[in-house]
């Protein structure tokens, strides 16, 4: 009987393509899978297991903690710091970059990770996820934060985890993307949606409406455009979701296209914020997957990848999706 690829053996045919590729990599991934694993089963049992609510606690941005955001980034670093394929990990519920103990050797990897996206989710059963990227750091010893200030165009891989109604784990390594279906019986990832592609053309687009009135023009010109249906300047009628966990609108769009924005707005600039998503541990990993999958990501005029980091929790706008889409957004933003 046939039980189909799983995600470990998908990595190792993968890696083996590549001369030279020493196999840290695909241990790395390995040990990122078995976070996911851990985090879905949390996610899961939620009330059974006394997962849910908050934390009385807040992160650097401000933000309060839920016990599953910690309990998840405690889950991450558990899997990954022991195995000497990182030298150092930077994740949204960390104020600074976290060392690897003493007693590990380090490796020439670096993670980036949020490890519970959507969490206002949670307490409302409502899809959440894992979002992680992986970068190369060529010197030995331990990493500092510039080492993580990297653009997304330099990310080794990069992935997420979704927990809906069934956990699915959706990977690159810069040679497509390729989605897997956990299967719980057996405790394994397993290659369900290969080489997955975002359609260029799209009737459905995601954004918090309630932000409306502090959208800069071309996003409102958009959105306006779109509302306005057959009688307006599209000549079609679009459909709207919004799900507040980015891992589920991604993974919609990758099935079935899309457009997501989490654009710039004043009130964020007011409080001196990039933007709502972060860079390192949203905003590229996202890109590259969106990218990969024949999308554009953007955060109005720039590409996402290619911007410069300036610090480890900046935030950014982002627009993406669908390329003939967020191609027409890009131009209505660079018509000023
Ligand atoms: P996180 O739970 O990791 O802080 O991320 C939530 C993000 C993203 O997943 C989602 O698209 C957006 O914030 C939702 O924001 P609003 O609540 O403003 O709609
Ligand atoms: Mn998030
Ligand atoms: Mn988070």
């Amino acid at each position: 009987m046939d039980h189909g690829t799983t995600i470990t053996q998908f990595i190792a045919q993968e890696q083996r393509q590549i001369p030279g590729a020493t196999g840290d990599f695909t241990a790395l991934l390995n040990d990122i899978i078995t976070a996911c694993k851990m985090i879905s089963n949390q996610v899961n049992h939620g009330a059974l297991v006394g997962a849910l609510g908050s934390a009385d606690s807040e992160n650097v941005q401000g933000e309060t903690q839920k016990k599953l955001d910690i309990l998840s980034n405690e889950m991450f670093i558990q899997s990954t710091e022991w195995s000497g394929h990182v030298a150092g990990l930077a994740s949204e519920e960390m104020d600074d970059i976290y060392m690897i103990p003493e007693e590990y050797p380090r490796g020439k990897y670096l993670l980036t990770f949020d490890p519970l996206d959507g969490s206002s989710n949670i307490d409302v059963n409502v899809s959440v996820g894992t979002i992680f990227s992986v970068l190369r750091r060529d010197e030995a010893g331990d990493a500092t934060e510039g080492d993580f200030l990297q653009p997304g165009t330099k990310q080794v891989a990069a992935g997420y985890a979704l927990y809906g109604p069934s956990s699915m784990m959706v990977l690159t390594t810069g040679r497509g993307v390729n989605g897997f279906t956990l299967d719980q019986n057996i405790g394994e990832f397993i290659l369900t949606h290969p080489d997955m592609k975002i359609p260029a053309d799209t009737a459905e687009f995601a954004i918090n409406a309630s932000n409306g009135r502090f959208w800069e023009a071309p996003v409102k010109r958009y959105v306006d455009e779109c509302l306005a249906g057959t009688e307006g300047p599209r000549g079609k009628d679009f459909n709207m979701r919004w799900i507040a966990s980015m891992v589920a609108e991604v993974h919609r769009i990758l099935t079935r296209g899309g457009v997501f924005m989490y654009p710039m707005d004043s009130k964020m600039a007011a409080k001196g914020l990039g933007g709502k998503l972060r860079l390192l541990y949203e905003a590229n990993p996202m890109s590259f997957i969106v990218e990969q999958a024949g999308g554009m990501s953007i955060t109005g005029k720039q590409r996402i990848m290619e911007m410069d980091p300036g610090s480890l929790h900046q935030r950014v706008p982002v627009i993406l999706g669908s390329r003939n889409e967020i191609e027409r957004l890009q131009s209505y933003h660079s018509e000023g």
